[in-house]
């Protein structure tokens, strides 16, 4: 296993590397222990801590561009084929666990506010079996989180979670599966509460004015504020297939978010 302790341009013989045009030297430790593993890191991007490790070969990390609103505080696990990649300002108060393996994806939108205590596992870290069929049980599944999600103390993802733009995911909520855009959602699964809302980032206490009892005066991030996309009422099945469409049309604009940020490093 290779131990790096700084973010800079690396290449070793194994074929993993590091791409990151800035050095990054505090609170970074990236451990190879396979290969083909690659690491991109913006220029810009904003890293109080990273603690990495490529589990197995042909692992991909990408890292977008911080902002003053924070940075990246992480530990995270890429295994065999696994891809993790976080869009521009992607914040987290303090030490976020992520894993991705077995061919899995967990992918972050811009914007995204995690705050303290959060999981993201596309993996459950070890195999269940049925003692019938010998069939696995829990099948390692991608993630995908839109732009602008918060979620808040606690709240955590499994594999096969996909939430929508604009959503928050509320303290201690457990999402499994599939959350719209600009709801909050809460409990363990998480389900959807409040449909048509918007946040901002600016915290309550630590910027003006000290009351906000409505969104007159605030600074609206215009292109967050939207309604609910999926319709209210039974779920038919003509309703299924929308929203199928739905997760697809998010999943696929992930990965070409993706294939972008890798294009811009190349
Ligand atoms: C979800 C949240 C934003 C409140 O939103 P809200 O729209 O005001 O929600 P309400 O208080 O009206 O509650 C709506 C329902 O959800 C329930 N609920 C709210 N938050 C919940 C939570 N975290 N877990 C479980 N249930 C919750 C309420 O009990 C209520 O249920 P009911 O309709 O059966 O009575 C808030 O509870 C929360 O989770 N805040 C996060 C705080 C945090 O972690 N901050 C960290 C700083 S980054």
């Amino acid at each position: 296993m290779v131990t790096v302790d700084r973010l800079h341009e690396y290449a070793d013989d194994d074929g993993n590397v590091i791409e990151s045009p800035s050095e990054f030297r505090e609170g970074v430790n990236v451990r190879f222990r396979g290969k083909n593993n690659r690491l991109v890191v913006h220029e810009r991007a904003r890293i109080v801590k990273l603690d990495l490790t490529f589990d197995g070969d042909n692992g991909t990390l990408i890292l977008g561009a911080g902002t003053r609103d924070g940075a990246i505080r992480a530990s995270i696990r890429v295994g065999q084929d696994s891809t993790i990649t976080f869009g521009d300002n992607v914040t987290m108060t303090s030490t976020s666990t992520i894993s991705a393996v077995e061919g899995t994806s967990i992918t972050f939108g811009d914007d995204v506010m995690i705050a303290s205590g959060n999981q993201f596992r596309a993996d459950d870290g070890h195999a269940v079996y049925d003692v019938v069929t010998g069939g696995r049980v829990n099948k390692s599944r991608s993630i995908t989180i839109g732009s602008h999600v918060w979620f808040a103390y606690g709240a955590c993802a499994l594999g096969g979670s996909v939430v929508g733009d604009g959503s928050v995911i509320g303290f201690n909520a457990l999402v499994t599966g599939r959350i719209p855009n600009n709801v909050i959602a809460v409990g363990s699964p998480a389900k959807v509460v409040r449909r048509n809302v918007a946040w901002e980032r600016p915290h309550l206490s630590l910027t003006q004015p000290p009351y906000r009892p409505n969104a007159d005066g605030i600074t609206k991030t215009k292109k967050y504020w939207k309604l609910t996309e999926e319709p209210v009422g039974p779920v038919t099945r003509a309703k299924r297939v929308v929203f199928a469409r739905g997760n697809r049309s998010l999943v696929a604009r992930a990965k070409r978010r993706a294939k972008r940020l890798l294009a811009r490093k190349a």
